[in-house]
Order: C-alpha cells, then structure tokens, then sequence
C-alpha cells in the first residue's frame, strides 16, 4: 500500500541563490502577470534545473531592501532553461514586481519543496480545481496532460471573483464559476463541485490549489485519500530555517503534529490535512 506521502519527490535543490534577468513580462489577466526569467549571463548556472509540478522558488528583489524577504511562488513552466512564473499584483514585492522592467534583476531560490512526478499524469483521470491565481500551480500538471496528449483524462473546475480574472490557457474540458456571475457558473466553486458531480465523481486524482478558504470548503466533497492540496502557507525562507510556514498535520500514527510546508509540502494529502482543515493547532 502506498504510504501517505510516497507520491511526492524532492529533487536535489541547487546551493544558494541564482542571479536571474527578467526577460519578458507582461499582464496575463486582471491582475496577474507572467513573468519569464533565466539565469544572469554573468553567473556560474547557465540554465534553470528541471523541475517537478507543485515546486516552488522564493523570489526577491536585488535592488531593494524593502521587502528583505523573499516570497514564494510556483513554477509554471520550463522552457530553454528560464521559468515562467505568474503572480496576482497583492502586496510589496508583486507591486515592485509589475514595475520591474525587462532585464531587472531578481534573486531565486529553488526549485523548493516536493513535487508530483510526471510519471503520475501518466495514467489514471485527474481533475484540478483552482481558485484564482492558484489555477498557476496546476498549469504544470495540466500541461502533462496535454504533453501525453491525455487531454480526455483531465477536467478543470475553476473559481474566479469576475470573467476577467480567467486566466485563458486552459487546454482541457472546463467549467467556471464566478462571483459575480460574468462567467460560467454564478456563484462558488463548492456548490459548481456539488452541481456537476456527474463529470469528477470518476476521477482517479484531485489537485486543489486556491485561497485556503476554498480550498477548506472543497475539502468535505472530495475523497481524502486521493486529493492532493497545494497550500499557500505565508513562508519566509522555503528551505527549512525560519518555521514560518508551520501546518498540523496527521503522522503515519494518525497522531497531529506540526511540519514546515517547504520541506514536507507544499502539497499535501487530504488524508493527512485534516487538522489543517479543523483549525486544529495543539499537540
Ligand atoms: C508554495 C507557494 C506557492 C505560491 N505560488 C504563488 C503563485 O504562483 N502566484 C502568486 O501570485 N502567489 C503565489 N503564492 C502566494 C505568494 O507567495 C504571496 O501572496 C506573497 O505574499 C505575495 O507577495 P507580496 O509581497 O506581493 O505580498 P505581501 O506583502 O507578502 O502580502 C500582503 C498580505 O498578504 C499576507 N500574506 C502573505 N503571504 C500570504 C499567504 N501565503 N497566504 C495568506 N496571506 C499571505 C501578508 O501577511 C500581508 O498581509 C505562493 C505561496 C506559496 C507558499
Ligand atoms: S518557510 Fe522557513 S521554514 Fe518553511
């Protein structure tokens, strides 16, 4: 029997901080922005490593002091060793992030955490659920899909407060939900789950990533054992060190205890979330 957290892998991660260049950035959606970077010319790594879906790196700006500490973000994808990455515009470093112009510097760590290994998109039907810019992290996954051309084994359910928060890559069967009803289904991505059954109730594997509101109210709909949740813990370092990024979850002993969501997640199986989902913090 597979253990609770067998499915994931953790690639060597390379030392320190890689220099890397902006090279293209543009908007993508309602406050959201792609952004492409690769390795300074200057630096000793020529090209990004491989890397595996969910994975993360943390992103700083080398230019200023305020925000000191470096925020995470998935990686998207993978081309001619450089990483697309895609951000909402929240806070300071996504707001410096839209004014950084192309050839800005910027400091990355990474590839972070665990990741789903492509072989797992392989087989099975998989359906991911996104709310907002957390439709990002999946794309990866998605895009494995369509790279088998698997693209009958996938269903996307996703979650967005207006039509033009949409990110417009999306290469499988689809259904929207809105808040404000101008695309798709109008209302919240639970009750769309609860609507629709009929398309996911078959599916081998799910892959939540969103607000953690959401992704709490999906969490009693969908088969523990089988859904994978990408938390979007607050981190200050993603390696380990800070304990920024503490969540409770269940051991092999079905005992809570606390784990860093960089080394032992980002992802995370329902089965050993509910705490987690509880609200449950105390050992
Ligand atoms: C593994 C991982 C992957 C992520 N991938 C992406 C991604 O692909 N695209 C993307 O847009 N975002 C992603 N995030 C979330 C992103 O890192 C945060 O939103 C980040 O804080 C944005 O930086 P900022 O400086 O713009 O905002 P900040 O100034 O850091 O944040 C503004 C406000 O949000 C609060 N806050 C900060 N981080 C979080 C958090 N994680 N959850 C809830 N509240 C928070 C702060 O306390 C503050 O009040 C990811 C997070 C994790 C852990
Ligand atoms: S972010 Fe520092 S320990 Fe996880």
């Amino acid at each position: 029997m597979m253990t609770k957290s067998a499915l994931l892998e953790k690639p060597p991660t390379p030392q320190g901080m890689i220099e890397v260049r902006i090279i293209q950035s543009r908007p993508i959606a309602n406050n959201q922005w792609s952004i492409w970077v690769k390795p300074d010319e200057a630096g000793a790594i020529k090209e990004l490593p491989s890397f595996l879906p969910g994975q993360f790196c943390m992103l700083s700006l080398l230019d200023r002091v305020d925000p000191l500490i470096a925020r995470p973000f998935a990686i998207v994808d993978q081309d001619d060793g450089m990483y697309q990455f895609i951000y909402r515009v929240h806070g300071k470093l996504t707001h410096q992030l839209v004014k950084a112009s192309v050839g800005s510097k910027l400091g990355l760590v990474g590839p972070l955490g665990k990741g789903i290994p492509r072989e797992h998109l392989k087989k099975g039907k998989h359906c991911f659920i996104a709310g907002g810019v957390g439709y990002a992290s999946l794309m990866p996954l998605i895009q494995e899909l369509v790279k088998n051309k698997r693209e009958d084994a996938g269903r996307i359910f996703y979650g967005v407060r207006e039509d033009l928060e949409i990110i417009r890559k999306i290469p499988l069967a689809y259904d929207i939900a809105s808040d404000d009803g101008s695309a798709g289904f109008h209302g919240r991505l639970p009750e769309l789950l609860k609507k629709k059954e009929s398309d996911w109730k078959d599916s081998d594997w799910f892959y939540i990533c969103g607000p953690t509101p959401m992704m709490k109210a999906v969490y009693d709909l969908l088969p523990p054992d089988r859904s994978l949740y990408f938390l979007e813990e607050t981190m200050g370092c993603g390696f380990g060190i800070c304990i920024g990024c503490v969540v409770p979850i269940l051991n092999e002993k079905s005992e809570v205890k606390k784990v860093r969501s960089c080394i032992e997640g980002p992802i995370f199986k329902g089965e050993v979330l509910k705490p987690w989902k509880d609200g449950a913090w105390a050992l």
